[in-house]
């Protein structure tokens, strides 16, 4: 894992291609009158998993706090206040459309947190093939951020040890970087 300079302030929602606008919307009623209030987290590892909770598995193995994108957009927003790496399993359609889970799509519409991104880390499964992680790679080069590390499904010992050291390794050199 490298460090990485902070990303572009381009809008996540303007470069990929699955959105809704109903996606627009919702990021934008974070700081709206009448929005629904978000959830503030100082967390520096951020993650979405879905019902089958693979990757919250996986994340709880690491130690470390935590915060979760929600399920529903009817759920309040998540704000992140520091910088951070987000965690990210693969739900790819016929080509590889619809990757990202339109939840995370949501949550890096918020300018705020698109900007305190500074590395991603995919989760997925390799019977997807070429498939395989890529939303991490969709999110990565749309943020400008690095693609980490990427594992299958709830990950195995293995992988949880080389996140841990990697994430310690990455913070650290940022913080060198960016004084
Ligand atoms: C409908 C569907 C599509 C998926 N598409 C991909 C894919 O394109 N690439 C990939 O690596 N994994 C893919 N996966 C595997 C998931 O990313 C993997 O099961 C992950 O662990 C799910 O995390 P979660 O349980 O935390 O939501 C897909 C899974 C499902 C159910």
């Amino acid at each position: 894992m490298t460090p990485t300079a902070a990303p572009a302030a381009q809008d996540f929602d303007t470069a990929q291609e699955s959105h809704t606008s109903r996606d627009v919307h919702a990021a934008q009623r974070v700081g709206d009158p009448g929005a629904v209030p978000p959830v503030v987290t100082s967390s520096q590892l951020i993650f979405f998993s879905s019902a089958s909770e693979n990757t919250t598995r996986f994340v709880s193995k690491l130690g470390r706090e935590v915060a979760r994108i929600p399920l529903f957009a009817k759920d309040a927003p998540l704000l992140a206040t520091r910088p951070f790496v987000l965690v990210v399993p693969t739900y790819g359609g016929t080509g590889g459309e619809g990757s990202v889970p339109k939840q995370v799509i949501r949550f890096l519409n918020i300018p705020q947190n698109r900007q305190l991104l500074r590395g991603v880390i995919g989760a997925g499964n390799t019977n997807f093939g070429d498939n395989y992680c890529l939303a991490g790679d969709i999110i990565a080069a749309k943020c400008g951020v690095p693609h980490l590390y990427r594992f299958e499904l709830m990950g195995t010992p293995e992988d949880v040890a080389r996140v841990n050291n990697g994430l310690d390794t990455f913070w650290t050199r940022l913080s060198q970087t960016q004084k």
